[in-house]
């Protein structure tokens, strides 16, 4: 039997909660044990952990959030305490769950520890997997938030700006304002010129559509629009996503001379319950996860490739996905 340890890394997202039990649960089948670490590296760091037998795990399936905690702490300045950790906790091996940060520090220590990943984030941004989990939860909540934000704005005549997450990646906008129906979509992938956002809204309203939705990732920028956020920090230094929908207002309020409102959706996009296709994803992840672990095939991760959910090399996921091209160009046949 093995002892294994788990972190759940990063910002959180709809289907941990699920990966954490059903690597409980197909340890249990297979007479492992399992110990988490609180708050990602964080635990690792300060030895925070809780045991997880299999009673610890029941209910938690249709929870949001992480029942182990999470940060975006790093441990990779202190590879002696992760030793120190492994060998107070007897580990065979370890599981780390997270986004980009998580897994390129999973990916560094894999070297020296025997470590399994399991792709996490909302953003969808993670390369070697054809999905992470929390995507579809994240697109189904900006998708519907879209659909309730149409209807006012249709009664208003005026313009809908809805400023989505996902970083530096396009994938929530494309996704949820396809979903939505929107009218314009600006994505991180191809630098925007707000001249022609608003041409296209007035076009709109040259054939008699009075309201336009335009749905903009956080990261995306305006060609013409270097004064928005770039290089700027909030007052704890840290550098300022988003803030693009609230200039885009402004700028297409003018361009346009009709009403403009922004929404910025935020962590909502991140809470409550999982979709079922994500606590299936989820599941499905983290049951192979704590199988690569039990045939000791570390520094790989759990996948999904076509119906497969396979294991590949843990470099992978240190490489950003962004949308292609191609998925970009078709798109444009949905809007205006
Ligand atoms: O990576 C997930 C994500 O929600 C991004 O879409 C967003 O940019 C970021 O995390 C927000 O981070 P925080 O929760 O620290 O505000």
């Amino acid at each position: 039997a093995m002892r294994i340890g788990i972190l759940t890394g990063g910002g959180d997202c709809p289907g941990l909660n699920a990966v954490i039990r059903a690597v409980v649960r197909s340890a249990h089948l297979h007479g492992d044990e399992i110990v988490g670490f609180r708050d990602g590296w964080g635990g690792v760091l300060d030895g925070a952990t809780v045991e997880l037998p299999i009673e610890r795990v029941a209910g938690i399936l249709p929870r949001g959030g992480t029942i182990l905690g999470t940060s975006r702490r790093s441990a990779l300045e202190h590879r002696d305490v992760v030793r120190r950790r492994f060998e107070e906790q007897r580990l065979d091996g370890f599981i780390a769950v997270g986004g980009n940060g998580t897994l390129f520090a999973a990916n560094e220590l894999a070297g020296e520890f025997p470590i399994v990943g399991v792709p996490k984030t909302i953003d969808n941004d993670i390369s070697g997997t054809d999905r992470t989990f929390g995507f579809d939860t994240a697109v189904h909540i900006a998708a519907a938030a879209i659909d309730r934000l149409h209807t006012t704005a249709e009664s208003h005549y005026r313009n809908l700006i809805v400023e989505v997450m996902g970083r530096n990646a396009g994938w929530i906008a494309l996704h949820a304002g396809l979903a939505g129906g929107a009218d314009v979509i600006l994505v991180p992938e191809r630098p925007f010129d707000v001249a022609d956002v608003a041409a296209r809204v007035l076009a709109r309203r040259g054939r008699g559509r009075g309201f336009s939705i335009i749905v903009v990732a956080e990261g995306a920028t305006a060609k013409d629009g270097e004064l928005v956020t770039k290089g700027r920090t909030d007052p704890l230094g840290r550098p300022l996503l988003g803030g693009i929908g609230h200039w885009l207002e402004g700028e297409l309020e003018a361009r346009t001379r009709a009403e403009t409102r922004v929404v910025v959706l935020g962590h909502v996009q991140r809470g409550g319950t999982a979709t079922a296709y994500d606590r299936v994803l989820a599941s499905r992840m983290g049951q192979r996860a704590h199988l690569a672990v039990h045939e000791r095939r570390f520094g790989t991760m759990a996948a999904l490739r076509g119906p497969r959910i396979e294991l590949v090399p843990l470099a992978e996921a240190t490489v950003p996905n962004l949308v292609p091209d191609e998925e970009l160009d078709l798109a444009e046949a949905f809007l205006g």
